[in-house]
C-alpha cells in the first residue's frame, strides 16, 4: 500500500508562533544538520543566515512524520535553496557534505570549545583563535586577561558542558524557593526555559520571581542573592540592576533585544545530597580527584519581574528562542504592534504609520514610548490574553518546542 505521507506534500503554517511544536520529531537528522549550519552561522556573525537555518528545522520539526521525498516539502514556509540543498543532499546520499565538512572543520571545533565557555561569546572565541588558541589548554597556557565570568567558566567547564537534569533543576528549584520564602513570605518563584517547555534536560536552570504587590519585588534580587551567597551555594553570580525605565538604548549602546529586568546570571553550587540520585557522571567519578567532590557546578538564571509585567516576562523567559522570535516577528509585521518580555504596544498608535515603520522609526517610538507612552500598551495579566490580543490561538508551554 502507497503511504499517503509520502505522496501528499506536508502543510504548516508559516510563523512558528502559529504552530504546535512538541519535544517529538521526526526528523531528528535533518533538524540536526540544519541546526548545526545555524549554530556555524551564529558563531561567524552571521545572525541572518542563522535565522534562516533556524527557522526551516523549526518547519522540519512540525511535520507529522519523516520527509522521504523532496516533493513532500512543496509548497512549505522558510525552507530557503541553502536549507533545501541540504535536505536533498540528506535524502540522496545520507549525509551533507557542507555538514560533514564543518564537523571536521578546526575552526567550528575550536569556535565550539571556546564559546563553551561560560562568559566567552564568538568575538573573544574568534579574537582567541586568530591568536592561535583553539583550545581550553592553549587559552590557560596563553596568559590572557579573563574576566571573572570566563574564570569561573573556565573553572567549572566540565561541569556547565554536562546536561543539567530534570531532578537536579528541582533540586535547585527547592533551594531558590526555599531562599526567596524567607526573604518575602508572599514572592512567587516559576521554572521558565526548557524546563517549563517539558524539556528533560537543559543547559541551565531558569526562574522568574515576582510579588503580588507591585513594587514589592523591588530589593528582592539583592536580598536574595545574599542569602544563597551566605550558605556558600553560589561559586559565582553576576547581577544586573532594573533599567527598563532608563530607556537604555540611546546613543552609544547598541539596541538588542534583550530585556532590563533585574537579573543575575549564576553558577550554582549543587550538593549531591540534594538531589536524589547522585550527581557525578561516569566520567568524573573515574577522576580520583573528582571522586571526593561531592557537588556539581550547574548554570542558573534567575529573573525578577514586577507583577504588572510578570505575564510578558513569563512568556519571553520560556522559549524556545526561535519561538519568542517568530512572536515577535509575528506581532511586528503581522498586527503593527511591539512584544517584549515586559509588554505589547501597538506601534501603529505612536507613529501615526499602518504597520509600515521603518525600523528606525521603529526603535524612535519605541524610545519614546518607553518614557511618556506608557498609555500605548496593551495590558494582560495571563500568557493567554497576550496570545489573544496577537489574535493567535493560545499555545501551551510544551508546544512551544520550535
Ligand atoms: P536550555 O537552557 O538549553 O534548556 O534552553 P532554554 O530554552 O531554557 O534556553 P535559555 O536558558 O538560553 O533561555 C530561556 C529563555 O529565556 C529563552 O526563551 C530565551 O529567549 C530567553 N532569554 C534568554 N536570555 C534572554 C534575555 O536576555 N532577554 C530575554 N527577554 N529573554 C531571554
Ligand atoms: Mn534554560
Ligand atoms: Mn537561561
Amino acid at each position: 500500500a502507497v503511504n499517503d505521507s509520502e505522496v501528499t506534500p506536508f502543510s504548516v503554517p508559516s510563523y512558528a508562533c502559529q504552530r504546535r511544536s512538541t519535544l517529538e520529531n521526526h526528523n531528528a537528522v535533518l533538524t540536526d544538520a540544519l541546526s548545526l549550519l545555524a549554530e556555524k552561522a551564529e558563531l561567524s556573525d552571521e545572525d541572518g543566515r542563522g535565522v534562516a537555518f533556524r527557522r526551516a528545522a523549526a518547519v522540519l520539526k512540525a511535520l507529522p512524520s519523516a520527509v522521504t521525498k523532496m516533493s513532500q516539502l512543496t509548497g512549505l514556509p522558510c525552507l530557503g535553496e541553502h536549507s533545501l540543498r541540504v535536505i536533498k543532499d540528506i535524502l540522496e546520499n545520507g549525509a551533507s557534505s557542507e555538514v560533514e565538512s564543518t564537523k571536521e572543520s578546526e575552526r567550528f571545533k575550536a569556535l565550539k570549545v571556546l564559546t563553551g565557555i561560560f562568559g566567552v561569546g564568538s568575538k573573544t572565541a574568534d579574537r582567541w583563535i586568530r591568536e592561535g588558541i583553539h583550545n581550553l589548554q592553549q587559552l590557560r597556557d596563553s596568559g590572557q586577561t579573563l574576566n571573572r565570568a570566563q574564570q569561573a567558566g573556565l573553572e567549572h567547564y566540565d561541569d556547565i558542558k554536562q546536561p543539567v537534569s530534570l531532578a537536579e533543576a528541582e533540586a535547585i528549584r527547592g533551594i531558590v524557593g526555599k531562599a526567596v520564602a524567607s526573604v518575602s513570605s508572599e514572592a512567587q518563584i516559576v521554572l521558565t526555559g526548557g524546563f517549563r517547555r517539558g524539556k528533560l534536560t537543559g543547559h541551565d536552570v531558569d526562574f522568574l520571581i515576582t510579588h503580588p504587590e507591585e513594587g514589592s519585588e523591588v530589593g528582592l534580587m539583592p536580598k536574595l542573592v545574599s542569602w544563597l551567597e551566605s550558605r556558600g551555594l553560589l561559586l559565582y553570580q553576576k547581577t544586573t540592576r532594573n533599567s527598563y525605565l532608563e530607556c537604555s538604548e540611546g546613543p552609544g549602546r547598541p539596541p538588542s533585544n534583550i530585556d532590563r529586568f533585574e537579573r543575575c546570571l549564576s553558577i550554582f553550587k549543587l550538593s549531591a545530597g540534594q538531589t536524589g540520585s547522585g550527581v557525578q557522571s561516569e566520567e568524573t567519578a573515574a577522576s580520583p580527584s573528582a571522586t571526593e567532590r561531592q557537588w556539581r557546578a550547574v548554570r542558573v538564571d534567575l529573573v525578577v519581574s514586577p507583577i504588572s509585567q510578570f505575564a510578558f516576562a513569563l512568556l519571553g523567559w520560556t522559549g524556545s528562542k526561535l519561538f519568542e522570535r517568530e512572536l515577535r516577528r509575528w506581532a511586528g509585521h503581522e498586527k503593527g504592534m511591539s512584544l517584549s518580555s515586559h509588554a505589547l504596544y501597538d506601534s501603529k498608535q505612536v507613529n501615526g504609520s499602518k504597520g509600515s515603520a521603518s525600523a528606525m522609526e521603529e526603535k524612535r517610538s519605541k524610545l519614546i514610548s518607553c518614557h511618556v507612552l506608557q498609555g500605548r500598551y496593551i495590558r494582560a495579566s495571563s500568557e493567554e490574553e497576550i496570545f489573544a490580543h496577537l489574535g493567535l490561538e493560545f499555545i501551551p508551554p510544551t508546544e512551544r518546542n520550535a
